[in-house]
């Protein structure tokens, strides 16, 4: 169903547009003077003085080993190498971004998608993934989308139940707190992205993170090109190095980034709490025990009570000088690249989100007028679309 968009006269809510990610940077002269002691060493890549630094701080404030990478990306490729992990079947859920499944399918292995729960957490269903165990079945390979943790204690249990790799694409969630405690240390490994995008951020960047004494290894070991000295390789390895410029970076923003965390929770919270007047919108939830970093908030539509449908409302929304993301859509089982000639796997939930499902903004350094002109832009929206939705 689409509505035709009413036209409006009202001047937008927001006078400059918000738009979905506002990166923030540390103060640039600790970095810049840093910077210029690492070029003058002459060390600027390789694993130099900055980034075994970094390394040191992101192990203390994880809790768990932790190895930096240029970009989350080859982390998490990395992470299911190091793992062991070259075919089979790999269960992965198809509401993420596409980076999840390419890396499985880069692997060797073969990609088989699995649902997510409906229950406003968007995290990947576990019946569903023991519904998916065959005995092809190598990993499972979770997201925490949004930056909202999956269930890690109903996916160990499964893991473990049916000997199954337990590795954690957790690119969104960096400074996410189960217990109280940042996650990093769940599952055989997992890994986080540090892409200008992401909450906590190095303009490119990435971890993986381990309990595992021999995965680790095997991951410093790719991570190089598979080198293990005396120019032998011992695998066929990639260059997942990060600059010093990054840990630079990384080390700076690490100083700030609790109050970053503490702004996204507030921001969310006042969002939620605003937008939940509003019919026939369903605002993600964080699980019991859990503070999101809140990468993005997710927002189902049910159009037949907002009145409009979810493209109508994002151009709507535009209007209002709001830039929503219609994320993730299409679901991974949807495109081309995991078209199967015999049929897509039917995943109803995933389906019926990848649909109707817009990801809002959340800054570190949201402003309360921010979430505040969030919420009006959704009621006049809604107030277009027929609601009577309040002022
Ligand atoms: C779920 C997921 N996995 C992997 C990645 C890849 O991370 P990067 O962009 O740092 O390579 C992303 C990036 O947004 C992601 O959202």
């Amino acid at each position: 169903m689409t509505v035709t968009p009413p036209q409006t006269r009202d001047a937008p809510v927001f006078t400059k547009a918000l738009e979905i990610v506002r990166p923030t940077f540390p103060p640039m002269e600790g970095v810049l003077a840093e910077l210029a002691r690492c070029m003058a060493a002459g060390q600027v890549t390789n694993n130099g003085r900055w980034v075994q630094e970094f390394e040191r701080q992101l192990t203390a404030y994880l809790g768990v080993p932790t190895i930096v990478f240029n970009n989350g990306q080859m982390a998490l490729m990395t992470m299911i190498r190091a793992a062991g992990i070259t075919g089979g079947e790999v269960i992965v859920p198809s509401l993420t971004f596409a980076a999840t499944a390419h890396a499985a399918k880069w692997s060797g292995a073969e990609v088989v998608f699995c649902d997510i729960k409906d229950d406003r957490t968007y995290v990947i269903d576990p019946d569903d993934v023991e519904r998916k165990i065959t005995e092809r079945t190598v990993a499972i390979l979770p997201v925490d989308p949004y930056g909202i943790a999956c269930d890690y204690e109903a996916l160990a249990k499964i893991a473990k139940k049916h000997k199954l790799k337990l590795l954690y694409d957790s690119a969104p969630s960096f400074g996410t707190k189960v217990g109280g405690k940042p996650v990093g240390g769940f599952g055989d490994a997992q890994i986080f992205s540090f892409h200008a995008t992401k909450a906590f951020n190095t303009m490119e960047g990435g971890c993986l993170c381990t309990h595992d004494a021999a995965l680790m290894e095997q991951a410093k070991v790719i991570r190089n090109f598979g080198q293990t000295g005396g120019g032998d390789c011992s695998v066929p390895g990639l260059n997942g190095k990060m600059m010093e410029l990054c840990a630079l970076l990384g080390i700076e923003q690490l100083k700030t980034f609790d109050a970053a965390a503490a702004t996204r929770g507030r921001s969310a919270a006042r969002i939620i709490e605003g937008l939940s007047p509003i019919s026939g919108l369903s605002v993600g939830r964080a699980p019991a025990g859990q503070q999101p970093i809140w990468l993005y908030l997710p927002v189902e539509v049910q159009p037949d009570r907002f009145g409009c449908d979810r493209d109508a409302l994002a151009d709507l929304l535009a209007r209002q000088n709001l830039n929503v993301r219609k994320y993730y859509s299409p679901a991974c089982h949807e495109m081309t690249a995991y078209h199967r000639p015999s049929g897509n796997p039917s995943l109803p939930v995933s389906e019926r989100i990848t649909r109707n499902v817009i990801a809002l903004p959340i800054y570190n350094d949201m402003t309360p007028d921010e979430c505040n002109g969030i919420v009006e832009a959704f009621r006049r929206v809604a107030k277009q679309a027929g609601q009577d939705a309040g002022s």
